[in-house]
């Protein structure tokens, strides 16, 4: 059985293996649920500006006892503020908002090819790096070809590309090129937002047959593609079930049925044409 480990990244930081997401569904307090989400064991937190929920994970952050150096936060830049300088302040808005001196990890939350501005958002991302007001910079939602560009114009490799993955969306090819890269893959949706991925007979079986529930399996099968899930529940028992997947393991059967689920992305949010600001 595999522990959980951190993932060392391309640039020496690390990652833990699983994170919390904090996307605010059904008017949730992210405050409440990011601090439980410490309390058990969580390490990864990832935010984003246009979520509108940062200063609830800052103040969850202050009030936690798990000390700041421990916890890895993430937030996004947002396509309002992409370009050059308007990085630097879509930056100190989210520092403003979680009350933090710096982020461990900030990513270009959409490559909106449209606006041709990702290649001067990320230099100023590597600036900021520099300054020690990020620790590690990466990107979500990038094509392979998104991220050739971004290091052929600047020589900068992104830590981590964040993208929608889950059993019916197991993006084989994007998470192929991150392996040759050393660009760590993390899971967006992981659960596939629940509902009917978790209903799916393929998978049901398999959790009755190690005793789990079907978002662990769903969740190991994260961890065994090598991909870091970060899944999202506003429910005290389901977060502490999300972390519990590291004591069964599935095998090799087990992992190419719930990939065979395959569909293709669920919510038509294809980052060469998908805007978000
Ligand atoms: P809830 O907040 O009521 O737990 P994703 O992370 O893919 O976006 O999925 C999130 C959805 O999955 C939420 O609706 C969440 O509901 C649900 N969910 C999260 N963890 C579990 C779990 N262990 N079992 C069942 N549903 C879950």
């Amino acid at each position: 059985m595999s522990a959980a480990k951190d993932i060392t990244l391309n640039d020496g930081n690390m990652l833990p293996s699983i994170g919390f997401g904090t996307f605010p569904q059904d008017g949730n307090d992210s405050e409440m649920t990011t601090l439980r989400a410490l309390e058990y064991g969580y390490r990864l937190l990832d935010t984003a500006l246009s979520y509108g929920n940062e200063s609830a994970v800052g103040r969850a952050i202050a009030g936690s006892e798990v000390p700041r150096e421990e916890i890895i936060v993430t937030t996004k830049l947002p396509g309002r503020y992409q370009g050059y300088k308007e990085a630097k302040r879509g930056l100190y808005e989210s520092l403003e908002n979680l009350q933090l001196e710096y982020v461990d990890l900030y990513i270009i939350h959409w490559p909106l090819p449209r606006l041709n501005k990702y290649t001067e958002s990320w230099r100023m991302l590597a600036e900021l790096k520099q300054e020690g007001l990020i620790r590690s910079i990466g990107v979500s939602n990038f094509t392979s070809e998104h991220i050739e560009r971004l290091v052929r114009e600047t020589g900068i490799l992104p830590t981590v590309n964040q993208i929608e993955l889950h059993p019916y969306f197991a993006q084989q090819e994007q998470r192929d090129f991150h392996t040759r890269h050393g660009i760590v893959t993390e899971s967006w949706s992981p659960l596939g937002r629940g509902g009917k991925l978790l209903k799916e007979p393929a998978i049901t079986a398999i959790a009755n047959s190690h005793n789990v529930s079907p978002a662990q399996v769903i969740l190991r099968w994260h961890i065994q593609l090598g991909a870091v899930p970060i899944p999202k529940s506003a429910d005290a028992l389901r977060q502490q079930q999300n972390l519990e997947i590291f004591g069964f393991a599935l095998d090799e059967t087990q992992m190419k049925t719930i990939t065979s689920l395959e569909q293709g992305r669920i919510w038509c949010q294809d980052p060469n044409v998908y805007e978000e600001f």
